[in-house]
């Protein structure tokens, strides 16, 4: 196939094209926990009334993302991945579950490596222990402990990392039962299987984009060599303890190792051993597989580096090829719409805070790190305050971003400026309603600046949003009643959802006779790349999603 484009015919080349995604901004009927609504959004009520033209809904979740099933609420990784690739790719949950179902996980390389530890090693298996379905999900870790065990693993460590994010806080206690009860059927048939390790997602291994590398040697204190300020028996008691403090919510517990009777870790990691890391998703793993694999590392002090053999449940960056072993090849997104963009000569810039950086320019170009051409791209980084929960900082750096992308717009040095605001879903994930209206605020504030400088210009604006998070923030019952316990109390509701997300277009450089199809009524976030494509004013390649827009003559 070739790289170059061709012409739209009806829509010019050379406008500038303003992208924003908000981050966990869907759409839902107005209701005290939509803080979207109560949070009054001026700038996007506006681009409201463009519909049904100018303004539409798009799905973000299940299989219009490639997740394996409409259940699947969407989340960054896959509405990234479809916003920049234009196409729909079964995607990481789903490639496991199928390697798992046919037993082809046992065939690859990447198990047949770390079985060579299985004789004399133990196995470690670290990830998030949910069903969340966004980063790992237990089922598959189930069925790859027993997978595991059947192919020779005769003594397994499992390092836990409890969620109540992609799920409701408190949920832990449930996952670490079933978890247990598992083990406990793997100990009956004589494999020495236990929990090691464990912390909270967000406090212990999990950060992402090197936000902020203590939590990711929290981990490695605990799961490598042992250490951890809390100590306890079992897994259960721990997370039951730990939760007894009232801030230590799932999402945030500090880490602990399990110790035998007189005090000693029952699972670090030693010269000799296997280590899987069952997570599918790569942000908030890479950083865990440098430090696992990479010779040379100066992150943090590792005190002991072993010997082992690694492998992760994908490969996390197909760029740095990192892990070099992995148990299920990745989806092989090509032929983004960046990559394109670039062959083509479009002059980018993406920017975002750190904690979504890699949101509109990893995932965005298809889980792949670095520019596809230097001359044209720049990627700018606002470093992310650290140590301050999302819900005490709930403007996060909206206006700072926006500011970079009006100054990128108004310098005419770019063709596509391109950003992610993130306040709706980092601040919806704190499960802080108040916090999280205050963000919703400060992203409209955010996109207002961005459009003011498309409208100095004469180009052209794109508003869309990756999947839904702040517009629904309570637990609610089939009917779709809030849930309330007996002293009348909310769930607040910490994950993304699975509504529809806004897409908007306009401003002064839009051809009048620009309007959205209607005969595409499903579309999705797959569809946008191809829009995109042709508002820079070049025909879209014919694998791609068909874009959202027509021309009528006007
Ligand atoms: C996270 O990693 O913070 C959540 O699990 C998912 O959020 P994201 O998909 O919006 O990044
Ligand atoms: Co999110």
């Amino acid at each position: 196939r070739r790289w170059e484009l061709a012409a739209h015919g009806k829509l010019e080349m050379g406008k500038v094209v303003g992208v924003v995604v908000l981050d966990g901004w869907g759409e839902a009927a107005p209701d005290p926990f939509n803080c979207i609504h109560v949070a009054g959004v001026p700038t996007l009520d506006s681009l409201k009334k463009g519909a049904p033209e100018r303004w539409r809904l798009i799905k973000a979740h299940g299989a219009a993302v490639g997740l394996p099933t409409d259940d699947d609420m969407g989340n960054s990784e896959v509405g990234h991945n479809a916003l920049g690739a234009g196409q729909i790719y079964a995607q990481g949950a789903k490639l496991v579950d199928m390697a798992l179902a046919s037993g082809k996980i046992y065939e690859g390389e990447g198990f047949k490596y770390i079985q060579q530890s299985f004789e004399n090693g133990t196995l470690h298996l670290i990830g998030l222990l949910s069903d969340g379905g966004v980063h790992s999900r237990i089922d598959q870790l189930q069925l790859l402990l027993k997978g595991a065990s059947e192919h020779g693993a005769k003594r397994i460590r499992v390092h836990i990392l409890t969620d109540g994010r992609d799920v409701l806080d408190g949920s832990s206690v449930k996952f670490v039962e079933m978890l247990e009860n598992d083990l406990a059927k793997l100990k009956d048939k004589g494999v020495d299987a236990r929990i090691a390790s464990g912390g909270g997602r967000m406090y212990v291994t999990m950060d992402r984009y090197e936000n902020d590398w203590q939590v990711v040697k929290r981990g490695w204190d605990a799961q490598v060599l042992g250490e951890a300020p809390h100590k306890f028996q079992n897994a259960l008691e721990a997370v039951k303890k730990l939760r007894e403090d009232k801030k230590a919510r799932d999402q945030y517990l500090p880490p602990f190792v399990i110790v035998d009777g007189k005090g000693r870790p029952i699972g670090p990691i030693m010269d000799g051993d296997a280590v899987v890391t069952f997570n599918f998703r790569a942000d908030r793993m890479v950083m865990l597989a440098k430090a696992l694999e990479y010779e040379k590392f100066d992150k943090f002090d590792r005190v002991r580096f072993p010997k082992i053999r690694y492998a992760g449940m994908l490969q996390y960056d197909g760029e740095l090829k990192l892990p070099s072993h992995f148990l299920v090849a990745p989806p092989e997104i090509e032929r983004t719409c960046g990559e394109y963009l670039a062959h083509n000569g479009i002059r980018t810039y993406a920017c975002s805070e750190t904690v979504k950086f890699g949101h509109v320019t990893f995932f965005w170009n298809g889980n792949r790190s670095g520019y596809f051409n230097q001359n044209l791209e720049k990627y700018e980084e606002i470093p992310s305050d650290i140590g301050i929960p999302f819900n005490e900082q709930p403007k996060m750096k909206a206006v700072e971003i926006a500011e970079k992308a009006r100054d990128a717009i108004l310098s005419r040095k770019f063709d596509q400026v391109r950003v992610n605001i993130a306040n709706g879903d980092m601040v919806g994930h704190t499960g802080d309603i108040e916090a999280t209206i205050i963000g919703c605020n400060a992203a409209d504030e955010a996109v207002k600046i961005i459009l003011d400088a498309i409208d100095q210009i004469g180009g052209i604006f794109v508003v869309t949003a990756d999947h839904g998070n702040a517009e629904d923030m309570v637990k609610r019952d089939k009917s779709g009643k809030p849930l309330r316990d007996k002293d009348g109390n909310v769930q607040p509701l910490t994950s993304h959802t699975l509504n529809p997300v806004p897409i908007a277009i306009g401003g002064p450089g839009l051809h009048p006779g620009v309007r959205f199809r209607s005969d595409l009524p499903s579309a999705g976030l797959a569809n946008v790349a191809a829009t995109v494509m042709n508002l820079h004013g070049f025909e879209a390649p014919d694998h791609y999603e068909p874009p959202l827009i027509e021309v009528v003559d006007k």
